[in-house]
């Protein structure tokens, strides 16, 4: 599977000549050519496996819905194990600065050594653009999935990525810092010794209007472009009054904006073009997920609320290996897996290409070519469908009883790519 698109890192980065960047525009929309520049990280564990795959999956689909009109440049960029092998640091700065400049990119999991000092990668680049939505649209494709009629579930977690717990201030039990923190407010707040008592661990999460406000906004604008109905703003509002109860209230504001006056509701049936929006608390909706997943098309919350929510979503329809993700800030956007690094699978070739090829299908949508898209979408259901796919799905399948056999990642790639 040889493409002459694709620029892989050798001693530097490739600047292919017949590429262009995407462009930001002042209102923050995109100026996409027709031979966009975008940069890939391949990833640490099983990213060499899966990159390539999704690669493959993505040029496939590109060239049957556009033949030569369209066509992406692909520039591996360096970050995590590979660059430090490499270059000695494992988030090069010129790293960072492509991706910046390129606007849109994805990447594979990048592990994060335990026990070792440094911030996590992931952490750094999310900041490092203000990604400040996290979005994982969770959809079934016919994969084994632990309940009955798992089509039921579609469903788009939007997970506030800058504020909450990312952002926790942390005072550790015993510590000097933190008896000043509990004497301030035991002797200037009038909290109770019971509610601090002197051994006591205490984590500040901060959660602010700005950041709620413009992460609901994405995520209404979202809703309403896809015709959705439900949204639903989620978190424990009536115990962390404070911050999840403000976060629920400020989302409620949003709605009677006028950008959203009328077309986002908060009772009543919604009509064409109109989405409901309703306040669910987090554990029942953990739970309403499981027992009545179809009522909820989009989910609102803050980080840490997002990170359950997300994770229960993905195990509906099979694993983290079947659901794709974005991370969008005010037009930069970066796709990326939804697993990590699988190190005790690596370099095995059996690694799940779904998760990180169809965040490739999702960098598709949000950069305007739905057709490319599309097709992905529909040579996965069919692999699917013939219940081809690696051992975690052709295993799955054989656990209910039917006939299923082994591919290696690169393979099911392929049988997507043939179809398309
Ligand atoms: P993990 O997702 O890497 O692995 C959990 C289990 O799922 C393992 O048994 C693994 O073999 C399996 N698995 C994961 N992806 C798979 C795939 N595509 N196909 C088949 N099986 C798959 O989670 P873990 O072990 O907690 O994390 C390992 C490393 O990954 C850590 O350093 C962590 O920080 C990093 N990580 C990175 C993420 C990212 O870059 N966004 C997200 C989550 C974890």
């Amino acid at each position: 599977m040889k493409w002459d698109n694709i620029f892989k890192w050798e001693g530097k980065v490739a600047l292919p000549k017949e590429g262009q960047f995407i462009k930001l525009k002042e209102d923050k929309s995109l100026e996409v050519p027709d031979n966009p520049i975008i940069p890939y990280i391949e990833g640490d564990g099983i990213g060499p496996e899966i990159a390539p795959a999704m690669l493959h999956v993505v040029n496939t689909a590109v060239e049957r819905a556009y033949a030569s009109s369209k066509r992406i440049f692909w520039v591996e960029l360096l970050a995590g194990d590979k660059a430090e092998e490499k270059t000695g640091e494992r988030m090069p700065k010129q790293t960072l600065e492509f991706l910046r400049e390129a606007v849109v990119s994805i990447k594979g999991p990048l592990g994060t050594p335990v026990g070792k000092g440094g911030k996590s990668l992931n952490a750094i680049l999310r900041q490092s653009m203000d990604f400040y939505s996290a979005i994982r649209p969770v959809y079934w494709l016919g994969q084994p999935s632990p309940i009955p009629n798992p089509g039921r579930v579609n469903v788009a977690v939007f997970r506030e990525n800058s504020d909450d717990v990312y952002m926790s201030i942390e005072y550790m039990p015993k510590a000097e810092d933190t008896q000043r923190v509990r004497r301030f407010f035991l002797e200037e707040m009038g909290v109770s010794e019971d509610a601090l008592p002197p051994d006591c661990g205490i984590t500040v999460k901060p959660m602010s209007e700005f950041k709620t406000k413009r992460h609901v906004r994405k995520a209404l604008r979202w809703a309403l472009e896809n015709g959705k109905k439900t949204v639903a703003i989620v978190g424990k509002g009536n115990i962390m009054k404070a911050t999840e109860g403000a976060f629920m209230n400020w989302a409620f504001e949003v709605a009677e904006e006028s950008e959203f006056k009328g077309r986002v509701i908060t009772k009543g049936e919604p009509l064409e073009g109109q989405v409901l929006m309703v306040k669910v608390i987090t554990d029942q909706m953990l739970m309403q997920l499981v027992l009545k997943p179809e009522a909820y098309d989009v989910i609102v919350t803050q980080n840490l609320n997002g990170d359950y929510i997300s994770d229960l979503a993905s195990a509906l329809v099979g694993g983290p290996g079947f659901v794709p993700s974005g991370n969008i800030g005010d037009g930069y956007a970066l796709f990326e897996s939804t697993h990590g690094t699988a190190y005790d699978i690596a370099g095995k070739g059996i690694a799940n290409p779904l998760s990180l090829t169809l965040s490739g299908a999702m960098l598709l949508e949000y950069i305007g070519w739905k057709e490319a898209a599309q097709l992905i979408y529909a040579g996965v259901k069919r692999a699917i469908e013939e219940r081809l796919g690696t051992p975690d799905i052709a295993g799955g399948f054989r656990k209910m009883g039917l006939h299923a056999k082994d591919l290696s990642t690169m393979d099911f790639a392929q049988a997507i790519a043939e179809r398309m």
